[in-house]
């Protein structure tokens, strides 16, 4: 009985909050080169089941009500699909990518672009001094930013995000080229609370010990979870969408209170990214604390 209540509880804390996300069609997906080691260029991608899986995301996203824009993909990009990497926006400022590795590099310019007609210029920094791969290493928080490094992203950028956003930036070292972004391996659950999990193995001990610090409650996941990129979700707070397959993940969360719901992105995994990667979230200005009353 006890556990029921636990999760009535629980539940009754979980609230959706209404969302805004950058995505781009797989139109022109490949797996033609190898720059993570899920990547096995050689055997031909099916493109019509990625645009398939990917629309399933896109669907689910806007049957929750939230907001979804596109961006135009670009033959010859072949990961442009991984919308997350392109740009961070943090209170409606924007920081453009500059991606570790030549294959990439066009992709930036992009989605500084998009964000430009959008804002304007001077709404967005089009010309980042170090690399980074945006929301793949960069986990945005209620106050704070968690920011990883390693294989990609510069721990020079961190500063660079800290100073555009104003905002703390928390370092992490990720060690295992599997979870080569921190969105491989962490994912935010509730960026109000600042209720996250995590695959532990995926970060250096000093990286371990300040996330066991800083989230003492933190869902851990298993090997497992992570091996099928499980922590590469989405939450709006409330229903949380993640690869399929994570099972004790899935547990988790559910007994947590959310409501997950598994993808099936497996066409987009042969590119070494799932739901989150996917998924760019547009993080608007924040509404201004309304004045006291007379
Ligand atoms: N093939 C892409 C790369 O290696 C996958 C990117 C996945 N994106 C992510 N946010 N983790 O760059």
């Amino acid at each position: 009985m006890t556990s029921s209540v636990l999760t009535r509880e629980a539940t009754a804390l979980r609230r959706p909050s209404l969302r805004h996300y950058l995505m781009c069609p797989p139109t022109f997906f490949d797996v033609a080169y190898a720059i993570n080691p899920w990547m096995h260029p050689g055997s031909p991608v099916d493109r019509d089941r990625a645009l398939a899986q990917w629309s399933g995301l896109v669907a689910a996203y806007r049957a929750a009500g939230h907001r979804v824009d596109l961006l135009e993909p670009v033959e010859g990009l072949p990961d442009m699909v991984f919308a997350a990497n392109g740009a961070t926006v943090v209170d409606g400022r924007v920081l453009q990518a500059r991606f570790a590795t030549p294959q990439r590099a066009a992709e930036a310019e992009r989605h500084g672009a998009w964000h430009a007609a959008r804002l304007g210029r001077a709404g967005v920094v089009t010309a980042p001094v170090a690399v980074n791969e945006a929301e793949g290493d960069f986990a945005v928080l209620s106050d704070r930013v968690l920011a990883g490094h390693g294989f990609r992203t510069s721990p020079d950028a961190h500063a660079e995000l800290g100073r555009l956003s104003g905002r703390e930036v928390i370092s992490l070292e990720l060690v295992s080229p599997y979870y080569y972004h921190l969105d491989v391996a962490l994912t935010v659950l509730d960026d109000r609370t600042d209720h996250v999990a995590y695959y532990p193995p995926a970060f250096s001990p000093a990286s371990r010990e300040r996330l066991a610090a800083l989230f003492p409650d933190a869902v851990l996941a298993t090997d497992a979870d992570a091996a099928c990129l499980g922590l590469n979700a989405v939450s709006d707070g409330e229903t949380v969408w993640l690869p399929a397959g994570a099972t004790a993940l899935v547990a988790a969360l559910a007994g947590a209170g959310y409501r997950p719901v598994e993808v099936d992105v497996a066409e987009l995994l042969r590119g070494g990214g799932g739901v989150k990667c996917c998924t760019q979230e547009i993080r608007h200005p924040r509404t201004p604390p309304r004045p006291a009353p007379p």
